[in-house]
């Protein structure tokens, strides 16, 4: 069924006419043109997929638009700031967080999502909160590193 679907996208109102079923990764991709948001297996099983809803990790390709109505949705389009990369972002890109970098945004916003509620995870942490996010090219180890280099830098210390 046709619905109106307004929510705050990476920081500006959104509004669109659409199936309210449809899952909002395909809404993002394909009617908004925001392909950082990756599809994997479109089954909820692998994280390439993770946006933020309400500053919490999601997987957007189970999840129907209409459960945005009225919420806040952050991409990775939307993470940087006034044209300077988030932490997480920069911590990826100098750590060598990834190699295809197809895992790397859904990678990005999950930390994001767990570092909202535990600033300072340990390693341990890092690996069981991120288990379901799934990298094909096996960068899990520099993966971690970035992660616990970036809750560093987002609690004021300095990279070792
Ligand atoms: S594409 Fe959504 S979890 Fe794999
Ligand atoms: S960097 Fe290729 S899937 Fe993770």
């Amino acid at each position: 069924m046709q619905e109106i679907i307004e929510f705050t996208l990476n920081g500006e109102p959104a509004r669109l006419t659409t199936d309210g079923d449809r899952r909002l990764l395909w809404v993002l991709r394909t009617d908004l043109a925001l392909t950082g948001t990756k599809c994997g297996c479109g089954k909820g099983l692998c994280g390439a997929c993770t946006v933020l809803l309400d500053r919490k990790a999601v997987r957007s390709c189970v999840l129907p638009v209409r459960q945005v109505k009225g919420k806040e949705v952050i991409t990775i389009e939307g993470l940087a700031r006034d044209g300077k990369l988030h932490p997480l972002q920069k911590a990826f890109a100098e750590l060598d967080g990834l190699q295809c970098g197809f895992c790397t945004p859904g990678m990005i916003l999950a930390a994001y999502g767990l570092l909202q509620e535990k600033p300072e995870p340990t390693r341990d942490e890092i690996v069981q909160d991120l288990d379901r996010n799934l990298c094909r090219c096996g960068a899990h180890v520099r993966i971690l590193e970035a992660i616990q280099s970036a809750a560093r830098v987002m609690k004021g210390g300095v990279r070792s």
